[in-house]
């Protein structure tokens, strides 16, 4: 790769010095040629593989019919997606933006208006300890990971932490400040930690019985990632709130806040975005969101997160590793010794894409059409580079 090319790219992350160029489902290629087996897919972004024909298809034919027409008028990709948002979380109106920290500063500022409406002006959330909802000063604030506490202080107040999975430190943090409660299923950037489930019915029995809403941020764990269209479905829960991003434009930038009809409080001009609900990238949402409703879709998501869970359980069990976490295709590797970042980086040299959120974990999160020969092919792979 020539090193030119890159200068002027921002750093703010460390890249190899590789050039993509291509993605085929399961499939990344660098511009000499490489192919590399993709089992992070754009941070569980491409929840379809890339470059899924359906998804060909509806970028291709709305683009040449309408991309935007701006927030200020209705479309119909937008109208869609939304109904059909709407009518598969049980929740009642949607709004449409471009990245899951977008979707989440816009909860944050809905409970806020809500609070000030129907609670006293109550405004605090109680978040979770390494939770991960954003980049944006409000959802950095929000999040528990410990590496952004020392980063672009002061921080935007009103959150409050408690522990994961600790219902009695979450039912003392609630006041009459408090909102709202905030949640992600899963915490996936943290290293694939789920609430447990007994958990997340009490934490929306607790909310209920103390008047605040809940937040639940679906960004990584929706739109069938866990082997059901939303994580909250295992538990037979719906949240007050949800926050959508990632899968939901299964590569694209769209994201979405979801409200209940009793949340829903915005009035004209307290919310909005210059690219919000555009007909593209919400037609490109509809394909996927009819893609993954197909019949047999998520059942095939199911069977491959046990193939791929007992592999990996098997691979970790023969090498004295640790325990698989998570549910669907949000699957973490608990390494017992060694350091899961240079695993990670021996796996991308032999043409292997995994993560490493921490030195004792790794993530799988490939897309939700991997076949069971692309989990094998990923643990031959692997293998050689554990420790
Ligand atoms: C649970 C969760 N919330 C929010 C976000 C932020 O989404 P985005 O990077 O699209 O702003 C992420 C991204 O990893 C996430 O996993």
């Amino acid at each position: 790769m020539t090193t030119n090319a890159t200068t002027h790219v921002m750093k703010v992350t460390q890249r190899p010095a590789v050039m993509m160029v291509e993605g085929r489902g399961s499939w990344l290629r660098d511009e000499d040629g490489k192919r590399y087996l993709d089992f992070v897919q754009g941070w569980a972004v491409n929840c379809l593989g890339h470059a899924h024909p359906a998804m060909l298809e509806a970028l291709s034919s709305q683009a040449a019919r309408l991309i935007n027409c701006s927030p200020s008028y209705y479309n119909v990709p937008m109208a869609r997606l939304a109904t059909l948002v709407a009518e598969s979380s049980g929740l009642h109106d949607v709004f449409f933006c471009n990245s899951g920290a977008e979707a989440n500063e816009g909860a944050i500022k809905l409970v806020r208006k809500w609070g000030g409406r129907h609670r006293g002006g109550a405004y605090e959330i109680v978040t979770t300890h390494g939770a991960f909802h954003g980049r944006t000063l409000a959802t950095m604030s929000a999040s528990g990971k410990p590496a952004f506490e020392p980063l672009f202080e002061p921080k935007v107040p009103g959150f409050v932490k408690v522990p994961l999975n600790d219902l009695d430190a979450l039912a003392a943090a609630i006041t009459d400040r408090t909102v709202a409660v905030m949640l992600e299923p899963i915490q996936g950037e943290a290293g694939v930690f789920p609430a447990h489930d007994d958990y997340l019915r009490a934490v929306r029995d607790l909310a209920r019985a103390r008047g605040v809403l809940l937040i639940l941020d679906e960004i990584q764990t929706g739109v069938g990632r866990t082997g059901l269209l939303y994580g909250f479905e295992h538990v037979g829960i719906r949240p007050d709130i949800l926050t959508l991003g990632k899968g939901l434009g299964g590569g694209v930038p769209l994201a979405a806040l979801v409200a209940s009809k009793a949340a829903s409080c915005f009035e004209a001009g307290d919310q909005g975005g210059t690219f919000g609900g555009n007909a593209l990238m919400t037609a490109v949402g509809c394909a996927v969101m009819q893609t993954v409703n197909q019949p047999g879709f998520l059942a095939a998501v199911r069977d491959t997160s046990a193939y791929l869970a007992q592999r990996l359980g098997a691979l970790a069990a023969s090498h004295g590793h640790g325990a698989v976490r998570g549910r669907g295709l949000l699957l973490a590797l608990a390494l017992t010794r060694g350091d899961a970042a240079a695993v990670a980086e021996h796996a991308f040299d032999r043409g292997l894409i995994v993560n490493a959120p921490r030195p004792d974990t790794l993530r799988f999160m490939p897309a939700l059409t991997v076949t069971h020969d692309e989990v094998d092919e990923m643990l031959k792979l692997l293998e050689p580079c554990l420790p």
